[in-house]
């Protein structure tokens, strides 16, 4: 499976699946790296493993997020992408690329959806008090964060946890999970029912 990742800055995820795609046995392969930032320390990473990368800056169309989007879309096309993963991408995509990249687009989250959609997971993890966090890889629906529920990691949040040790705990497990999930689609294992994956018939 020809995956594209997007990125926008360190790539940590993007690495994941690097390291993943180099294993002779995997079923994917990373054919573009796009970031909307000529600075992503990401592109470094891609450039590193000899993988292809492309910037297309939103900030070269100003007001105009479909032309924005068409332009990704192309360079996507043009690789010859099956399946654009979301690694770190922090520009929130519209109803049009969405439904260009049906079932052909994840992201990962760092929370247990669909608890703490948005940014500051981690805070807002340790200020509501809950025992168990992690991430979420799913598919992208035009609604920020929500999408068919495709793999997930949970974390124990321990005790004298700060934003900060909870976010490496988390990232951890991201890095674990994004290629597996990866794995999942490229084996047809994935499938998606209305509002939920089914995992070889058998839904998690
Ligand atoms: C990760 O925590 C990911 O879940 C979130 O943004 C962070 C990106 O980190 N969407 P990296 O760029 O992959 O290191």
């Amino acid at each position: 499976l020809k995956l594209g990742v997007l990125i926008s800055g360190r790539g940590s995820n993007l690495q994941a699946l690097i390291d993943a795609c180099a294993a002779p046995d995997f079923p994917a392969e990373i054919v573009l790296v796009l970031s909307n930032k000529a600075d992503a320390f990401g592109l470094e990473r891609a450039a590193k493993a000899g993988i292809p990368t492309a910037v297309v800056s939103h900030r070269d169309f100003p007001g105009d997020k479909a032309a924005f989007e068409t332009a990704m879309d192309a360079q996507l096309r043009q690789a010859g992408v099956q399946l654009v993963c979301l690694a770190g991408f922090m520009r929130l995509l519209s109803p049009l690329f969405v439904t260009l990249w049906n079932d052909a687009l994840i992201n990962i989250h760092p929370s247990l959806l669909p608890s703490f959609k948005g940014l500051d997971t981690h805070e807002r993890a340790l200020e509501t008090g809950v025992r168990f966090h992690g991430c979420t890889v799913h598919y992208v629906r035009a609604e920020m964060d929500a999408g068919p529920i495709i793999a997930q990691a949970a974390v124990p949040v321990l005790p004298g946890d700060d934003a900060h040790a909870l976010a490496d705990r988390v990232l951890e497990s991201e890095h674990a999970l994004y290629p597996h999930a990866v794995r999942l689609i490229a084996e047809g294992r994935a499938r998606v029912d209305g509002a939920v994956v089914r995992i070889n018939g058998v839904s998690q």
